[in-house]
C-alpha cells in the first residue's frame, strides 16, 4: 500500500511500508515539489509501480510533471520512471552521466530529455533552484541528493533512513534512542562502506551538511524530519564506522523462518 500526506504546503510525500522480517520497518518515499514546474523526486519501487501511480495521481497530474529527479538508480527508486516518461512527453529526467548509465544497463533512458546535474550544480527552475548534494551516506555511487531553496528543504536520498518498530508520521514524534537505533542499523547496512571510512572525513562531511541548515530534512527512508532535528541524525550517522557491522541472517535463520512461516 501507498500512503501520500502533505509535509508541507506545496510538498507531498508518497510511502510504502516495507516490513523486513527480523528487522522493522523502512518507508520507501517519494515526493511531489508542487509549483510552476512540478518535480517528483523518485518514482517508488519497482514492486509497487501500480499501487504508487495510483497514489501518485491523487495528488498531481501526470501530465503536469515537468521534471523527476533521481537520487539514484535503485529499485526502490525506479518503478515508475519509464511509464511516467512514456505518459508525458514534456517530462525531463535529472541525473548524472554515471546515472544514464546504469539505466543503459536495464531499460536505456532517451537522452534528450536527460538532464544532467552534479553536486555543488544548481538547477534554476521557474519558481525554485534546486542545488545538488551528495549526502554523506548513501549505497549507490551515482546518488546526487538536493538542497530546495524554495522550502529550505535537504532531500538526501537513502541518507537518514531508519529502520523502525512502526513508522511514525513525522520522524519528529520518535525517541532519541529509537531513531538514534534505528539510523545506525540502517547506516550499517546500507552504507556497509563506512566502516571501512575515516571518521574525520565522514565528521568533514556532516560539518558541510549541518552547514546547509534546512528546515526540513526528506529522506527516502525516514518520515519527514524537521530541520532542528538534523544535528541529532548527523549525530547518529557519525557512529555508523565504529558501529558494529551489520551481520545478515544465516541458513540457519532462513530454516527457521521458513519453519515459522510454514509453522
Ligand atoms: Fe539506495
Ligand atoms: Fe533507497
Amino acid at each position: 500500500m501507498v500512503t501520500t500526506a502533505t509535509v508541507v504546503p506545496g510538498i507531498d510525500v508518497l510511502t510504502s511500508d516495507i516490513d523486513i522480517p527480523g528487522l522493522g520497518h523502512l518507508p520507501i518515499n517519494a515526493y511531489v515539489l508542487h509549483g510552476a514546474d512540478p518535480v517528483l523526486v523518485d518514482t517508488g519501487s519497482i514492486a509497487q509501480a501500480d499501487e504508487f501511480l495510483a497514489a501518485l495521481r491523487t495528488v498531481v497530474d501526470v501530465g503536469d510533471l515537468r521534471w523527476i529527479w533521481l537520487t539514484h538508480t535503485d529499485f526502490d527508486h525506479i518503478g515508475l520512471l519509464h511509464r511516467l516518461l512514456a505518459e508525458n512527453p514534456d517530462l525531463r529526467v535529472i541525473t548524472t552521466f554515471f546515472g544514464v548509465g546504469i539505466m543503459g544497463l536495464f531499460e536505456p533512458l532517451p537522452m534528450d530529455r536527460v538532464n544532467f546535474v552534479n553536486p555543488g550544480e544548481t538547477l534554476t527552475l521557474t519558481d525554485r533552484a534546486l542545488t545538488a548534494v551528495k549526502p554523506p551516506a548513501f549505497d549507490n555511487p551515482i546518488t546526487v541528493g538536493f538542497h530546495d531553496d524554495r522550502a529550505n528543504a535537504l532531500f538526501s536520498a537513502d541518507c537518514f533512513g531508519a529502520l523502525l518498530p512502526a513508522l511514525p508520521e513525522r520522524a519528529d514524534d520518535l525517541g532519541d534512542d529509537e531513531l538514534r537505533s534505528g539510523q545506525v542499523t540502517w547506516g550499517s547496512i546500507d552504507s556497509a562502506w563506512m566502516h571501512k571510512a575515516d571518521p574525520a572525513v565522514i565528521a568533514a562531511d556532516l560539518a558541510r551538511t549541518r552547514a546547509v541548515d534546512p528546515a526540513l530534512v526528506l529522506s527516502a527512508h525516514l518520515a519527514p524530519a524537521s530541520g532542528s532535528m538534523l544535528d541529532r541524525m548527523c549525530n547518529a550517522i557519525a557512529t555508523v564506522p565504529s558501529a558494529p557491522p551489520f551481520a545478515a541472517p544465516d541458513q540457519a535463520a532462513l530454516d527457521a523462518m521458513l519453519g515459522a512461516a510454514i509453522g
